[in-house]
């Protein structure tokens, strides 16, 4: 028995070694971590069971049967993070660049399955070169396999992607169905087509940062949700996201013990500038609000005229949704439409309740807009909002002006409980357009243009620039002191704790894609 003991030792010992030292060393040298000190500093010390450790490839062809490493270039498992059961996939760099081979594939999907099967989260850590090259189609078999399954689970079990190396090709696809993008700076890229196709095709030249960089996709593309300085920043927003999600959608986020205190926050009547033009920094109003430090943004970089993020309101998880008044007064435009659709989805899948700060002056106006589709991009966030059936309310600070008072989680579209501060002006229009418009003829005819001008348009604002009128209808349900939005909002939330809202039975819905 020692002798076979010994032969499982000596295997196991192998496999640790992936590709072996020079390999590793490699790998140091570009500042990555292996796969397996990624997942020694992801998952609680200890709790990592392997699964998959001696698998091998099956390929004969290009000379593969020489060359052989067990585990293929992927460490597979299970574990727990925070105590919580997660299902893991890292991709060995030091195996055939962390290759995608047939059975690197199976090995991913097995533990897809498995996640499926016992509803828990999946992390994918990738660092890999694409397909096998040797493989063939094989291995293209083995990508669409994964794709097939990231698909099957979105909405069922939530699905992270670290990027930690290079992700081309068709790779790029499977991070792109998961809910979460986690790229590190310099070391990671992702692209359809790397720089020597772009510069055949289209004859530009371009660097793997700038095409498909981390910076690039956090900022311009949007592609990747967080950037981070290294690969144990990384890890760390993986744990935190990990924080404010259930394990499944039949579960609801774990919440934080939470006693009451005093929860009037008076900084809040301050906040909002006397000129209605000026800007303010919307976080500030999210961080005053909110459990203390408990706010995590996502999508930082991208379309930052609207803020997304999680956080805790009375040690429960919520998703926030917030007009950004300091970047483009707050407007809605194809990027930050797409960019709260797609989170306001994330939250309804997973039962996490929304809160949305309102402060929007409209649509985004131009032909670059109108070109690019802002009607069908605007109509994701109705439509996301619109079917949402979890919690949902919605504080407007300031702006609540045409479609987007529509859009932005009005009572209209199924929000449960609607607040406005003194300051909100709910309104087609601004008055200054709003009086160009009806008081044409008047204005024009006036000889003593100006003052006319004026005078109508304050006749507009006065009539319209606040929030009584919404308030008399009930559109809005309370005109709120700021300094009261905490305490209303968790004894709102608490009120919808056990709301149940379903959606008429169908297939699923046609979102305007
Ligand atoms: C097999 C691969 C490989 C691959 C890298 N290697 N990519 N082996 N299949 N796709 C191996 C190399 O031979 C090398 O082996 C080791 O991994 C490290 O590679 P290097 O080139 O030395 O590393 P580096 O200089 O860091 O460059 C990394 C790289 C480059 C940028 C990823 O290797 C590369 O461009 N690889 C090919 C990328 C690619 O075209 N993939 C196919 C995409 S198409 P040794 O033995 O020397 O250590 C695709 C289709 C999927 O993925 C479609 C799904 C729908």
């Amino acid at each position: 028995m020692n002798d076979k003991i010994k032969t499982l030792e000596l295997k196991k010992a192998e496999a640790l070694l992936g590709g072996g030292e020079k390999r590793i060393e490699a790998q140091h040298k570009k500042g990555k971590l292996t796969a397996r000190e990624r997942i020694h500093f992801l998952m609680d010390e200890g709790s990592f069971e392997e699964i998959g450790m001696l698998v091998q490839h099956r390929s004969n062809d290009f000379g593969l049967d020489k060359e052989k490493y067990p585990g293929d270039g992927v460490v597979t498992g299970y574990g727990t993070i925070a105590g919580r059961l997660v299902y893991v996939f890292s991709q060995d760099f030091t195996v055939f660049g962390g290759s995608l081979s047939e059975t690197h594939a199976e090995k991913i999907c097995k533990i897809m399955d498995l996640a499926m099967k016992n509803g828990a989260p999946v992390i994918g850590l990738n660092d890999s070169g694409g397909a096998r090259i040797q493989e063939g189609v094989v291995s293209l078999g083995g990508y669409a396999d994964i794709f097939y399954r990231n698909v099957r689970s979105s909405g069922v079990i939530p699905q992270l992607s670290a990027i930690m190396g290079p992700c081309a090709g068709g790779a790029v696809y499977s991070p792109a169905m998961t809910d979460f993008i986690l790229m590190v700076e310099h070391t990671s890229y992702m692209f359809v087509t790397g720089p020597n196709v772009v510069k055949t095709v289209t004859h530009e030249e371009v660097t793997s940062e700038e095409l498909g960089g981390a910076h690039t996709h956090a900022t311009k593309s949007g592609v990747t949700h967080f950037a981070c300085a290294n690969e144990i920043e990384t890890i760390s927003y993986l744990k935190q996201l990990l924080s404010y999600m259930p394990q499944n959608c039949e579960e609801e986020a774990p919440g934080l013990p939470y006693e009451t205190g005093n929860e009037e926050r008076e900084g809040l009547n301050s906040i909002i500038p006397v000129n209605a033009n000026q800007p303010y920094d919307i976080r500030e109003v999210i961080e005053q609000v909110i459990d203390d430090s408990s706010f995590l943004e996502v999508h930082k970089l991208f379309a930052e005229n609207i803020v997304v993020g999680f956080g805790r309101l009375a040690g429960r998880s919520i998703g926030i949704v917030a007009n950004q008044p300091a970047v483009l007064a707050g407007v809605l435009d194809i990027h930050s439409s797409t960019k709260a659709a797609r989170f306001v989805r994330f939250c309804d899948s997973f039962n996490i309740p929304l809160l949305v700060f309102e402060d929007v002056p409209g649509f985004l106006p131009g032909t670059d807009q109108e070109w690019n589709a802002i009607i069908t991009n605007g109509a994701k966030l109705l439509y996301a909002f619109s079917e949402a059936t979890v919690p949902r309310i919605t504080v407007i600070t300031r702006k609540a002006y045409g479609g987007a008072y529509d859009v932005m989680n009005s009572k209209h579209i199924g929000a449960d409980m609607n607040y406005a501060w003194p300051s909100a002006e709910i309104a087609v229009m601004g008055a200054k357009g709003a009086a160009e418009i009806i008081f044409k003829g008047e204005i024009s005819a006036a000889k003593d243009k100006n003052e006319k001008w004026k005078e109508k348009e304050n006749e507009y604002q006065t009539m319209f620039a606040n929030p009584y009128r919404a308030a008399e209808r009930g559109f809005v349900d309370e005109v709120i002191k700021p300094s009261e939005t905490r305490i209303k909002l968790i004894r709102a939330f608490k009120m919808l704790e056990n709301k149940v809202d379903k959606l008429p039975k169908k297939k699923h819905g046609n979102i305007p894609l």
